[in-house]
C-alpha cells in the first residue's frame, strides 16, 4: 500500500498524515470517503446471517416507555420470529465478522490495511429503522463509521465523564453531552479515537458498516501468553527434579526452605525469559482465528509431476478468513508457527502483506515451502485462483 499517497477515502490525506493527526486522537469526518458507494449485501442478506449459529448478531430496540429512554437486547441467531415488522421505529440488527463470510466486505476492510493487520479486527454491518441506534455510548477501540444506505445522524462529544447508566442491559451513557453533529449519506464516513462519546440514529431506514479494531488488553494477553508457556513448559525448560545436597537439619519443619524457594522463582523465570519464544507465542496467539471460524478445503488432489514445479498455474490467495502474520524470525498462520529463512522468508512475508502469490513467485519456493503451502490449500487457509 501506498502510505504516503492522498486517498480520497481519508479526506485527501495520506495514510502517514492521517496516522500522524488523527489516529488514537480525534475524530474525522470525510464527505464522499467512498465514490458511488455500494453496500456488500441486501437488507435480506443482512437478516439471513443473523439468522446463523456461526455469526454473532443482536437486535436492538428502543423502548419509549417510561420518562427515561431504555433499551432492551437480544443477542442472536435473530430468527423471522424476533424480527420487528420493517414499518415499525427505533430499532436496530447489529452483525459482527461479515468480513469473514462476505468477498466484498473482506475486501472494503483490506482499505484500511495501512494499520496493522494485528490491530484490525472485523466489519460489523448494522441495520436500522428510523430513529434505531444503540444509544449513546463510547467503544474502547478505534472505529471508522461508514454510512453504506440511507442516512443516519451522528451526535458526538469529547467527554470526561463516562459514567454508564446501571438500568439498561446495553452501555449507554449516564450523561451525554454532544458537541457536534454530522448527517452522514452513502459513502461518507466518520473515524473515531477510542473513549470517544457518540450516538448515532438513523433518519430514515440506513444501514452503517464499522471498521473495528482490537487492542489486546494487558492482563488478558499475559493470561493468553500463560497459559501457552504453560503448555509448553517440559519442552522449555526440562523436568530438573529439586536436588538439596546441602540441606541441614531442621528444627523447624514446617518452614519452607529458601533453596527451594529460588528454584521454584528459577523454573518460572526461565519459562518466559527467553524473547524467541515469546516472540513466537505471541504471533501464534494473535494469528488465532476467531471462536467461530472453521475452513473448508477447495483442493482438488495435488498431483505433483517433474514436468511441473507446483500445482497452482493461476497463483494462490489466502482465504478471507486467514490470519497471517509474521515477525523476525517466524510465519505465523491461523495461530501455527514456522521459521522461515532466505527466498522463503521473502516468498512467506510476500503471500502474509500481499495475500496471493503469482505462479511465477511460486516458481521460486523451496520444496519445504511448496509442501507447506500445498498442506495450507488441503486445510482450506489458501485457494489456488
Ligand atoms: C451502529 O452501527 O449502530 C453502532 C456503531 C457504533 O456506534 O459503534
Ligand atoms: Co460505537
Amino acid at each position: 500500500m501506498q502510505i504516503n499517497q492522498p486517498l480520497p477515502m481519508l479526506a485527501g490525506l495520506s495514510p502517514t498524515e492521517f496516522m500522524e493527526k488523527y489516529w488514537h486522537k480525534k475524530p474525522l469526518l470525510i464527505k464522499g470517503a467512498f465514490k458511488d458507494f455500494k453496500p456488500v449485501l441486501t437488507r435480506a442478506e443482512l437478516f439471513r446471517l443473523a439468522e446463523s449459529d456461526e455469526v454473532h448478531s443482536r437486535l436492538v430496540e428502543y423502548l419509549d416507555e417510561d420518562d427515561l429512554p431504555a433499551w432492551s437486547v437480544k443477542n442472536g441467531p435473530i430468527k423471522g420470529k424476533d424480527k420487528p415488522a420493517f414499518t415499525r421505529a427505533a430499532w436496530t440488527l447489529l452483525v459482527q465478522g461479515v468480513d469473514l463470510i462476505n468477498k466484498d466486505a473482506a475486501n472494503l476492510l483490506r482499505q484500511f490495511r495501512f494499520i496493522p493487520d494485528a490491530r484490525l479486527d472485523d466489519l460489523m454491518i448494522s441495520y436500522a429503522t428510523d430513529e434505531g441506534g444503540v444509544g449513546p455510548h463510547f467503544d474502547s477501540y478505534d472505529v471508522f463509521l461508514i454510512q453504506a444506505s440511507g442516512q443516519r445522524l451522528w451526535r458526538i462529544g469529547h467527554q470526561k465523564d463516562l459514567s454508564l447508566r446501571e438500568d439498561t442491559p446495553l452501555k449507554i451513557l449516564a450523561n451525554f453531552k454532544p458537541q457536534k453533529e454530522y448527517l452522514l449519506s452513502p459513502g461518507d464516513m466518520l473515524y473515531l479515537p477510542p473513549r470517544y462519546a457518540h450516538e448515532g440514529i438513523a433518519v430514515g431506514e440506513c444501514m452503517t458498516y464499522s471498521v473495528g479494531f482490537r487492542a489486546p488488553k494487558s492482563d488478558e494477553l499475559a493470561r493468553d501468553l500463560l497459559q501457552r508457556v504453560a503448555d509448553e513448559t517440559q519442552e522449555l525448560i526440562g523436568s530438573k527434579v529439586y536436588a538439596d545436597p546441602k540441606q541441614t537439619a531442621v528444627v523447624h519443619p514446617a518452614q519452607i526452605p529458601e533453596a527451594l524457594q529460588y528454584f521454584a522463582m528459577q523454573a518460572l523465570a526461565k519459562t518466559i525469559e527467553r524473547p524467541d519464544v515469546f516472540a513466537r507465542l505471541l504471533g501464534e496467539s494473535l494469528s488465532e482465528p476467531k471462536d467461530h471460524v472453521w475452513f473448508q478445503s477447495s483442493a482438488t488432489a495435488y498431483r505433483s509431476s517433474p514436468s511441473n514445479k507446483h500445482p497452482y498455474p493461476a497463483g494462490v490467495r489466502l482465504d478471507d478468513q486467514t490470519k497471517m502474520l509474521y515477525d523476525e524470525m517466524h510465519v505465523f498462520i491461523n495461530g501455527e508457527s514456522w521459521r522461515a529463512t532466505g527466498k522463503d522468508k521473502t516468498l512467506m512475508r510476500l503471500l502474509a502483506n500481499r495475500r496471493t502469490l503469482s505462479s511465477a513467485e511460486l516458481g521460486n519456493a523451496s520444496e519445504d515451502a511448496l509442501d507447506l503451502i500445498v498442506n495450507w490449500v488441503d486445510a482450506g487457509w489458501v485457494h489456488a485462483l
